[in-house]
This record gives C-alpha cells, sequence and structure tokens, in this order.
C-alpha cells in the first residue's frame, strides 16, 4: 500500500468503516506528529499488551492490517477493563485523542483512549498464536489464525502489490485481460500432470447409498410386474371385446396404465448398478457431467491464445493446478500464473516483455512497500532490497541453452558437483539453474533456444530442428521464475509435433485452427507467482507465500 505522502492532511475516516486506518496516522514521513490533537476511533488487534502503573492504565500495540507498524494505544483503567484489553489477540475498536508521545520515545504518535467501543476478548491460555516468535511451519497448522501474524500479513500486502503491478504493467502496455477457464478439456504441458473434474464418484456414492436404503427389484418382481401389465391388458380387451360399458372400459384402461407405470419404475430402478458406469472395459465419460472427460487447467495458455490471435495483446492471471508429486519449497499443487501472449511477436520479444515486467514489479515494490520490504529484510533475508534494487536496474544476462551446459560443464572440470549429470539434452535442474543465476551471472539470466525433446509441443521449432524457441527466466533464491516461448504458427509443423509426442490430435482441433485461419507469428510466458513472491521476499517455502496453500496431503479449510 502507498505511504501517506504528506504532513498537512487530517485523519480521514475510511469511508467502508467506522474508523480511521492506523497506515493514515503512522505512515506518513512525519510518523503522525502532525496529527496530534485530532479525535479518532480506530480499530485492530492487539499485538502486545501490559498494564502499568500498578493497574492504573495500559499499553496496547494496535494493528488493523493496513501497514506493518503497529499504533501505540493508551488506557486509563477508569476507561474500562485493563485485563480484558491487554490479551494477545484481542480486538478493539477504540476512540481518543492523538497525542505527542513524551521526548525520547520511538512513536511519533500515541492515542489516549477516552472511550471503548468494542472489544472481542481472547482467553490466552487457548490462544494458539501466542506472541512469542512462531516458525512459519507451526503456522501452516493454523491456517486460519495466520494472517495474524506480522509475517503473514506482510506477505499478504506484498502479494496484493505485485498483483496491483501485473495489471497496471500490462494495462499500460494495452493488454487485455482475458478469462481463461478453470475447467479444461485440453492438456497445455502434454505431461499428464492434471487434477480430473468428475462428478461420476459422487454419483456412484449417491446411487450405492439409495440403493442400499432402497434394494432394487429383484427379476421375480419385475416378471410380477409384466404379468400384471398382461392381466390388466387382456381385461381391457375383453371389456372392449364384450362392448362394456364406457366407464368400466375406462377403470380397467387407468388400472392398465397404472400398472405400466409401475412396470417402467421398476425396470428403470433395476438397472441401477452401483459403481463407476463402464463401456466397452473403460469408464464411460459420456456420463459424466460434462458428458467427456475434464480437468482443471495446468495453464491459460492455449485458450489465450485464441484471443492473442484475434485481438493481438492480451493476458491471463489465475489459478493453476498440476497434480505434481514434488515435495519441494518451489512447488505447489494450486498456484497463480501470470500468462501475457502477445501476437506479431517473436521470442526476442517475448524475452524483452519478461525482462520489463519482472522489473516494473521489483521497482513497484520500492516504490510502494517500502515498510513491508523493510520487515522481510530483517526478519527474513537481509539482501532482498539490494536484490530487488539490483534487478530493477540490471540489464538480464541472455545465453542459450547450448552456452549454459558449456558453462555448467566447465563448472563441473573446475570441481563442481552436482547431484544431475550436465550433458547437451538434459532438462535443466533448479541446481543448475541456480548456479547459473547465482553463482555465474548473480543476476537474472534468461536461458534460450532449448532442445526441443524436453519441451512442450506448442514451441517453435527452430532452423536447426534441434532446438526450439523456448525461454526460461531464472533469478537467484528461486531458479526458475518464468517459463515461455514463441509458439508454432506453421500449420503442417505443429501438427507433426503433436503427432510426434503421440498426443491426441483431436482434442487440439480447434489449436490447429488457429493455424489453419490466419495465422500469426506470436509468443507468450507464464510468470509463476509465488516464485515471484518468494524472490522478493526472501522467504524460504513457497507455502508460506500463498494464503491457502494446497500440496500433496494437504489441503486445509
Ligand atoms: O514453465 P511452465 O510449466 O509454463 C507454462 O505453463 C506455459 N504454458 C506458460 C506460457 O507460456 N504461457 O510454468 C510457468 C511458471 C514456471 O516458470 C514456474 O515459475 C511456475 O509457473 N510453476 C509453478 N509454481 C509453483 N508450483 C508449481 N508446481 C509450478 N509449476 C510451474
Ligand atoms: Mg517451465
Amino acid at each position: 500500500m502507498a505511504t501517506t505522502s504528506d504532513n498537512t492532511s487530517t485523519a480521514e475516516k475510511h469511508p467502508f468503516s467506522d474508523r480511521v486506518l492506523i497506515r493514515s496516522i503512522v505512515s506518513r514521513p512525519d510518523g503522525g506528529a502532525g496529527l496530534a490533537g485530532q479525535r479518532v476511533r480506530v480499530g485492530g488487534w492487539v499485538k502486545t499488551g501490559r498494564e502499568q502503573g500498578k493497574g492504573s492504565f495500559a499499553f496496547l500495540e494496535v494493528n488493523d492490517g493496513s501497514c506493518p507498524a503497529n499504533l501505540q494505544v493508551i488506557v486509563d483503567a477508569a476507561v474500562a477493563d485493563l485485563g480484558q484489553l491487554v490479551p494477545t489477540g484481542t480486538s478493539v475498536s477504540v476512540e481518543g485523542l492523538l497525542k505527542n508521545p513524551p521526548e525520547g520515545t520511538k512513536q511519533k504518535i500515541e492515542l489516549r483512549v477516552e472511550k471503548v467501543i468494542d472489544v472481542g476478548t481472547v482467553d490466552p491460555a487457548k490462544y494458539p498464536i501466542p506472541k512469542t516468535k512462531l516458525t512459519l511451519e507451526f503456522l501452516r497448522d493454523r491456517i486460519h489464525f495466520r494472517p495474524r501474524t506480522n509475517t503473514i500479513a506482510a506477505v499478504a500486502r506484498i502479494r496484493n502489490a505485485l498483483a496491483y503491478a501485473t495489471h497496471t504493467f500490462f494495462q499500460e502496455h494495452g493488454f487485455l485481460y482475458i478469462h481463461t477457464p478453470i475447467i479444461t478439456t485440453s492438456d497445455c504441458e502434454g505431461a499428464g500432470e492434471m487434477f480430473q473434474v468428475t462428478t461420476l464418484i459422487s454419483e456412484a456414492e449417491k446411487i450405492e447409498k439409495e440403493l442400499i436404503k432402497n434394494p432394487p427389484p429383484s427379476e421375480a418382481d419385475v416378471e410380477a410386474a409384466k404379468a400384471v401389465v398382461k392381466e390388466k391388458g387382456e381385461a381391457v380387451a375383453k371389456l372392449k371385446s364384450d362392448k362394456a360399458n364406457k366407464e368400466a372400459i375406462t377403470a380397467s384402461v387407468a388400472e392398465l396404465t397404472k400398472a405400466k407405470e409401475n412396470l417402467a419404475k421398476l425396470e428403470e430402478r433395476s438397472k441401477l448398478k452401483p459403481g463407476i458406469p463402464q463401456k466397452d472395459g473403460k469408464i464411460d465419460y459420456a456420463q459424466d457431467f460434462f458428458a467427456r472427460q475434464a480437468f482443471l487447467t495446468v495453464s491459460g495458455q492455449l485458450q489465450v491464445e485464441t484471443y492473442a490471435c484475434a485481438v493481438s495483446n492480451v493476458y491471463t492471471f489465475g489459478p493453476t493446478f498440476r497434480a505434481e508429486h514434488s515435495h519441494t519449497s518451489r512447488h505447489l499443487a494450486e498456484f497463480w500464473m501470470v500468462e501475457p501472449e502477445i501476437a506479431f511477436a517473436d521470442i526476442k520479444d517475448d524475452m524483452n516483455c519478461a525482462e520489463a515486467y519482472v522489473k516494473f514489479m521489483c521497482q513497484w515494490l520500492l516504490d510502494k512497500c517500502f515498510d513491508d520490504m523493510e520487515f522481510m529484510a530483517k526478519n527474513y533475508d537481509k539482501s532482498c532490497i539490494d536484490r530487488l534494487r539490483m534487478v530493477s536496474s540490471t540489464p538480464f544476462e541472455r545465453i542459450t541453452y547450448t552456452e549454459a551446459v558449456e558453462i555448467l560443464e566447465a563448472a563441473v572440470k573446475e570441481g563442481k558437483k552436482f547431484e544431475n549429470k550436465v550433458e547437451w539434452g538434459i532438462d535443466l535442474a533448479s541446481e543448475h539453474e541456480r548456479f547459473l543465476t547465482e553463482v555465474k551471472f548473480q543476476k537474472p539470466v534468461i536461458v534460450y533456444n532449448y532442445p526441443k525433446g524436453i519441451k512442450a509441443f506448442y514451441m517453435r521449432v527452430n532452423d536447426d530442428s534441434r532446438t526450439v524457441a523456448a525461454m526460461d527466466v531464472l533469478v537467484p533464491k528461486v531458479g526458475e521464475l518464468i517459463g515461455g516461448s514463441q509458439r508454432e504458427e506453421r500449420y503442417d509443423i505443429i501438427k507433426s509435433r503433436i503427432e510426434e509426442m503421440r498426443l491426441p490430435l483431436e482434442p487440439y482441433e480447434w489449436y490447429l485452427d488457429l493455424r489453419r485461419f490466419g495465422t500469426v507469428k506470436h509468443s507468450g510466458f507464464g510468470l509463476g507467482f509465488e516464485r515471484m513472491i518468494l524472490f522478493a521476499t526472501g522467504i524460504d517455502n513457497i507455502r508460506d507465500v500463498i494464503p491457502f496453500p494446497r500440496y500433496p496431503g494437504r489441503a486445509d479449510l
């Protein structure tokens, strides 16, 4: 959030709540000193509270999440029950006068409370987030309370700022924000790491429960019902041939109809089978919700390309899902990705865009989130602010994959040990990526022109036929931050690439249509949003930079 930039304004009430934001008091350049004498109401949660002067008054450090800093609040025993106010985690809404504290204190302003409006009490013996410093791991088990900690609140503000920066960057450059689907029927990366979306299992469970409660009719029941229909039919026929009166025939026909309905119901129920519907020995997806197999998206790229090939500059920013069993500090099963796609752009334009975007985000944090960055520097990573400064102002190194492998091979010759063998053709492992960006160049590195065998089908084949116009942006702390490419716009080549990779053609027919009709050179990339936050904050584990982390074995709330 932007820091209040001047010292002149009065502390203004928030338009949609009954209080002044603490940021508008303490984040002014004068620390709020110029507001002395003003009457304000604030609301927040007590970070620390202590009774003083033998219980005659209490100091409360109150935070409302609008900025990292707390407001010091002083309450006299005459005003409220101090014992209720001091426990960490208590919510308070208080009103009073802003005053300059005595000379020599850290704060530039404090609030002398005259009225306590509301209190949400906490039993300190039971509150799971005590005042002591807690590990991020401990907090992962208390996911609903962790935003109340300084760290997670700071991460939330940084994450918010980066999302705002993202939209600002792309909007300022004439990109349209396109909402691509969460549920898809094509596998963008062709890596088979998709979560399936199906109602077949819950439907099967419903039927199983229903059959237990209400067992299906036996064959004998159905035969008996058939016999009743036959008998009623014969009765109707007899009445008709006897030329019986109209009422008798009508009554008999009604009985026949009822018997037929009963039979139909029994036959319908006798078809109910427990388990997932099958056809020809395979699961029958024609009976699934979408009448076909569907998945959670791993990337919005393919769909956003349909818009790039129509309105030229687009981006999507949304959640993506990967059922990888990676228990690393860099992988989540649900993460957010920013994916621009640019028509009439080649791999070089793509790299330029990626570099400008990352730089823009770094500068944005320095401009708008400096207080939170200082918190990160103090508590997590001394070098995080310098890193943002360096990245926002230094050109990224650009090397081909072949050069990267040569550098790694040279390092191995000089005694560097990697767990994974280095040779042309390998997919660079995280240790290789981090060596390039952290040790060799000590700045972001863009590696481009990868072997085609290790990259996705949609990447444009280079003239050497061995490599594709792919690029990865590697950054210190994280390794791969961005993966992108120029897309293969030539129909014949992309079709044979799909076949080569043994992917089914049918789900990609619409994608091939983009090449059949009005094909255009185009490029794009995907930035892992959580990886960007890791890089910015210096926090070690990706599970701590997303509000609700999902990873193998864990999906709380
Ligand atoms: O390199 P990836 O797989 O690229 C794509 O999905 C392309 N379709 C993007 C495009 O060209 N539009 O993923 C892009 C980025 C990676 O560089 C990484 O930062 C992040 O997404 N990423 C993950 N982040 C967290 N957890 C995971 N499991 C991730 N997998 C990829
Ligand atoms: Mg990648």
